[in-house]
């Protein structure tokens, strides 16, 4: 047989079959993995705990952890505007200025900005019954709070005392726990202003 029939052109055209073959890494490649590992591993070793964060946002372990919470006597201050907000200003509206007819304003009126034992008093234990407020007289009910804390009434008062253009003295936890031992027999609300002035004495 002759070459040209043992090897038709058609096969020797082709290209040899592909076979299976190990491709290392290139070796650049290789060293630069080697590289990064090794700058981790010492990145991680020589990177002090915890403390002297000079990355990120720059807080410490220590300014991340949550507050710790000291029970005695160091209660953080009731705040007035949100316990006004929650409590009150359905009916006397977020604006002081009530609801003509129905609920009486603070904003201005005589009893808020008057003695702070009336206005104590009153939010203590609620008031039924007729009440005049910047000429307008009202007869409805106010309830009671006597439920909430000295802090928390103090804190509303004063509130109510400086907001809204009202400017008169804050009112302190102490006096209302004075105005509170001092009304502790009353057991309804104040029937009215008058029964309310009346309290004073
Ligand atoms: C359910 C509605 C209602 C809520 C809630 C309410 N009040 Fe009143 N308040 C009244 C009414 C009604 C009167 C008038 C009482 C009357 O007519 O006898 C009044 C009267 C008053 C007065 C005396 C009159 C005046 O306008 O100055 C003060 C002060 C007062 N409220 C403060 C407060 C404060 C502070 C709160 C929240 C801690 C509060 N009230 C929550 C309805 C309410």
């Amino acid at each position: 047989m002759t070459e040209p029939e043992k090897h038709p052109a058609a096969i020797r055209r082709e290209q040899a079959d592909p076979s299976e073959q190990t491709r290392p890494l290139p070796w650049i490649v290789t060293m630069l993995l080697g590289a990064m590992a090794m700058w981790g591993a010492f990145y991680i070793v020589t990177t002090p705990f915890g403390e002297g964060s000079d990355v990120g946002d720059g807080r410490s372990a220590s300014a991340l952890a949550p507050p710790k919470v000291v029970h005695q006597g160091a209660a953080p201050a009731p705040d007035g505007q949100a316990l006004y907000m929650a409590r009150c200003s359905a009916c006397h509206q977020a604006n002081g200025q009530g609801v003509a007819g129905v609920f009486p304003p603070l904003a201005g009126s005589e009893w808020v900005l008057g003695p702070e034992r009336v206005l104590v008093a009153a939010l203590l234990h609620g008031i039924s019954g007729e009440i005049e407020v910047r000429g307008a007289k009202y007869q409805g009910a106010m309830p009671s709070f006597a439920a909430l804390s000295d802090a928390e009434i103090a804190a509303v008062a004063t509130y109510i005392r400086s907001a809204w253009g009202n400017a008169a003295s804050a009112v302190t936890a102490e006096r209302v726990a004075q105005v509170r031992a001092a009304t502790r027999d009353r057991a309804q609300p104040y029937e009215g202003g008058e029964a309310l002035k009346a309290s004073q004495q």
